[in-house]
């Protein structure tokens, strides 16, 4: 198991820099991400997440929203989250779902990349802007590494000011789909999402990143 940090009575903090002020907030930050429908933060690129049952990963996925609704449309799903006190709020607030928790982090995915598994789906929501440069290039070499063969990364950058005690780095969407492109991935979709919350100054730049050789079942021939 990774280091955690006692911070505060019953909080262990991680040790992953991207998570800061997340598991002191979790129970916040978790009511406010489930005040937001999957269907309503993903709706402009919900054409390009691949049918059920897929193999979906979801990467830093918070309280479990995005992770219980693709489960329950059939999807088997993994979600890696790094914040204990966000993991344990997730597994308890979606006990039902069938997800394949576990605690990794990016920028290596150790413990999955270690399973050998490899997914159609990979989300990234909200988690790409906690990495700084060369974080986001090892990332994107684990990414790659994941995406099975015709496999969709689809990652929000989020824009404008950071909140207290976070830690997050400007980023564009134009440098991501060169990073990407470096790694084999290619850009299918780039737009601009409102913030959902509404907060002032923030808004969004929404990727999809395909790996786009044909699963060997496709190939012609
Ligand atoms: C803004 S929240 C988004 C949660 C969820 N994906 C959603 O859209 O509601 C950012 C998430 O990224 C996670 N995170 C931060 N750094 C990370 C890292 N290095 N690897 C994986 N997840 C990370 C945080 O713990 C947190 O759950």
């Amino acid at each position: 198991m990774r280091a955690v940090k006692p911070k505060a009575a019953g909080i262990m903090t991680s040790s992953v820099a991207g998570t800061a002020g997340y598991d002191e907030q979790a129970k916040t930050l978790a009511e406010q991400y489930e005040s937001i429908e999957f269907e309503t933060v993903h709706r402009d690129v919900l054409h390009l997440f691949p049918p059920p049952p897929s193999r979906v990963l979801d990467v830093g996925a918070g309280s479990g929203r995005d992770a219980a609704a693709l489960a329950g449309r059939g999807h088997h799903v993994v979600a890696a989250e790094p914040s204990s006190e966000l993991r344990l709020e997730g597994q308890r607030r979606h006990a039902a779902a069938a997800i394949d928790w576990i605690d990794d982090s990016l920028p290596d995915l150790a413990r999955l990349r270690a399973r050998g598994e490899c997914f159609d789906l990979v989300l990234l929501s909200a988690v790409w802007m906690h990495l700084d440069a060369a974080e986001q290039r090892a990332a994107m070499a684990s990414l790659a590494a994941l995406l099975a063969p015709g496999g969709v990364a689809i990652l929000s950058l989020r824009h404008g000011p950071v909140p207290a005690g976070r830690r997050m780095f400007d980023v564009t969407a134009d440098e991501t789909v060169t990073l990407a492109g470096a790694h084999g991935l290619a850009c299918r979709h780039s737009g601009t999402r409102r913030d959902p919350h509404a907060r002032p100054g923030v808004n969004w730049s929404v990727l999809a990143l395909a790996r786009e050789d044909l699963p060997r079942k496709d190939l012609p021939g």
